[in-house]
């Protein structure tokens, strides 16, 4: 089944998740993702009717009240973004940054969409103020709005009446949680805390993060975490703690395109952890697991070429 995504978003779990699902029961009563972003592990969940109810949070609040209104006002968001995207009496680029201001000064979610659609590599970046402040992709003006439409349409369909959103830390999302729960985490990367503003955008102390998962292990949690990884030899970030007792799968992601283009064969690997009461259930064992067709995933799909706009 082809999995709608409501924006591009940067670290979108969207390519990898039909592997993820492997390791979560065939049926919850409810999956709670704590770092949403684009909610791409319970779309997949709600296309295969894995789970009774999802639970979407993300600290950056315009990002959560946007996931909101795709699933709940999915024409009127669309309409929003149709407006915008068609209007022409401004320049596509002075556009981009009037909208960012705009954001800036006021948080609207719908204009969050314009931005995600219009950045580089819709990775989202905020200043030390808390100010959105990527830049525009030059080359390209964003999904096309039939696309944008049709894609809320079908993520509105599968998540709507069975959703709770909300904007808080993760910390507070864990004290909700209880053994009929799954816990699907995807942190942002170890290291990222850039900003002073923490109701936007917020990074995860490792120490805190740690205590979080071993007090859920406490109270029977089920859980699974996408974390560290591995760039060929290289590892990135901290590996979770022996002490937590959780069973490591290694997922082959895909090349890396910056070491494809030297000519070189760089295979990413990502972690993903699973709770020892998680890991029972579902009859996994440490793995790695290699990726024959080794396609790199899209991150950026159907957006419109510059030059293509009439
Ligand atoms: C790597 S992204 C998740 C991507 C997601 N799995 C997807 O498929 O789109 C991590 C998310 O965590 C959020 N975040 C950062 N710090 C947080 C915190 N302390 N509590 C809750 N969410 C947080 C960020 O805003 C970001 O959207």
């Amino acid at each position: 089944m082809n999995i709608p995504q409501p924006f591009q978003y940067q670290g979108s779990k969207r390519s990898l998740a039909p592997r993820i699902l492997d390791f979560l029961p065939r049926s919850m009563d409810r999956l709670i993702e704590p770092f949403a972003g684009s909610g791409a592990i319970s779309l997949a969940c709600a296309g295969r009717g894995r789970s009774k109810r999802y639970w979407l949070n993300d600290v950056n609040q315009p990002l959560s009240n946007l996931l909101d209104l795709i699933v709940n006002q999915p024409d009127e968001t669309a309409d929003f973004y149709e407006s915008l995207w068609r209007d022409k009496d401004s320049d596509h680029l002075n556009k981009f940054y009037s909208v960012r201001q705009q954001f800036n000064e006021t948080r609207d979610p719908r204009l969050l969409l314009y931005l995600l659609a219009r950045c580089v590599k819709g990775a989202v970046r905020y200043n030390s103020g808390g100010d959105f402040n990527q830049s525009p992709d030059k080359r390209r003006l964003g999904t096309q709005p039939a696309r944008m439409r049709s894609n809320f349409t079908a993520v509105s369909m599968l998540l709507r009446g069975r959703t709770t959103f909300s904007s808080r830390d993760f910390r507070e999302v864990f004290e909700e949680t209880s053994k009929k729960d799954v816990v699907y985490m995807d942190p942002p990367y170890q290291g990222v805390c850039n900003t002073r503003d923490h109701r936007y955008s917020s990074g995860v102390e490792f120490s805190d993060f740690v205590t979080g998962l071993d007090e859920l292990n406490r109270r029977d949690v089920r859980f699974l975490v996408s974390y560290d990884g591995r760039l060929g030899d290289k590892s990135y970030g901290e590996p979770l703690p022996d002490f937590l007792d959780l069973v490591l799968v290694e997922i082959e992601a895909g090349r890396s395109s910056q070491a494809t283009l030297l000519g070189q064969e760089v295979i990413t690997v990502e972690s993903l952890y699973l709770s020892r009461s998680l890991a029972d259930e579902v009859g996994a064992a440490p793995a790695y697991l290699s990726n024959h067709s080794m396609e790199q995933p899209r991150l950026l799909e159907e957006t419109a070429k510059y030059d293509k706009v009439s």
